[in-house]
């Protein structure tokens, strides 16, 4: 039987499944693995779901010379070197399109919550601060409905985040490389503008691009300068992908309104100012935390991963 190696905690369902076909060995107790180990376990697998957390590089992939295929359990695939990947003839694969409507609901979670102040509103109840019933200028937030969306990359999760605007009757407009044909757009209810357009005229600015060197801190200093000072920026896409640092200075100084963030640079360790920050929403990296929707991601990494250990082409290639 060829071995494979899940290396976090999945559903025992799965890994009962994959069981029948391969030798498993799995990371149940699901404690991270530091980058030694990860390797010494490597060794001798032929196949292996991973996660985000996994940094597989030349120097793992070295000490692995039988792994045929990586599946990782996710969309995005920054983890790993997959250039080095193919030198060596080891596959790749991801989850793409599982998880579009999961993520598409946390952003918009993400977004409501951080214009009408839901998380600062809850913590003021819950310090026993709330002394005075009601107040006309009291805990004021920000419209969403006929606002202006604002979505840089529209590929399938920005796409799924613009259905939900729909709703909220509003005007969405969009930046992409390359623009959707006109009646995708149509379809969609969205524009395109170039991309200062986008920060000048938006009241929620969502990145929704893979992070790569190219989208590295594809909103700094300059670009939240170039923002609202009513307007609320929602990072659910990665960490890098927004700087930390220019951001906690631009809440600092309300630059702009307030974020909503659910990916750090260097996650789980985030900017410490962050917390201090009354102004910012934080979650824990669950863009695509559903049961339904994990259950689906990690059943679509073992079919990766088994067709390519069968020698079929499997469904979600990378390289
Ligand atoms: C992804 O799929 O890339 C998420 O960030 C991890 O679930």
């Amino acid at each position: 039987m060829k071995k494979v190696l899940v290396t976090r905690g999945i559903f025992p369902e799965i890994v009962a499944a994959l069981s029948g076909r391969f030798e498993v060995e799995h990371n149940a107790e699901d404690r991270p693995w530091p980058p030694e180990e990860l390797a010494r376990r490597l060794a001798g697998k032929e196949g292996a779901m991973s996660t985000i957390m996994d940094r597989i590089d030349e120097p793992i992939l070295a000490q692995c010379p039988g792994l045929r295929v990586i599946s990782n359990i996710a969309v995005g695939y920054n983890n790993i070197d997959v250039a080095a990947c193919t030198r060596r003839g080891i596959r790749v694969t991801n989850t793409p399109g599982v998880l579009d409507d999961t993520t598409a609901d946390l952003t918009w979670s993400l977004l409501m919550a951080a214009a009408r102040r839901i998380a600062e509103g809850d913590a003021f109840v819950r310090r026993g601060e709330w002394k005075v019933a009601f107040g006309v200028q009291f805990f004021l937030g920000q419209d969403i409905h006929h606002a202006t969306l604002g979505i840089i990359g529209m590929g399938r999760i920005g796409q799924a985040v613009a259905r939900r605007a729909r709703g909220f009757d509003m005007r969405v407009i969009y930046h992409n490389r390359k623009p959707l044909e006109a009646a995708e757009e149509q379809r969609l209810g969205v524009r395109w503008v170039e991309r200062d357009a986008l920060l000048a005229q938006a009241d929620f600015v969502v990145p929704m691009v893979p992070y790569s060197q190219a989208t590295h801190h594809l909103i700094g200093a300059a670009e939240l300068a170039k923002m609202k000072p009513t307007a609320i920026l929602v990072n659910s896409a990665r960490g890098g992908v927004v700087d930390d640092a220019a951001l906690v200075e631009a809440l600092r100084a309300k630059r702009i309104a307030g974020a909503g963030l659910d990916v750090f640079e260097g996650e789980p360790k985030l900017d410490a100012a962050y917390a201090s920050l009354p102004n910012v929403v934080l979650t824990p990296h669950i863009g695509s935390a559903s049961r339904a929707t994990r259950v689906l991601m990690c059943n679509t990494a073992a079919a990766n991963m088994t067709a390519v250990l069968e020698g079929r082409e499997p469904p979600n290639p990378v390289n």
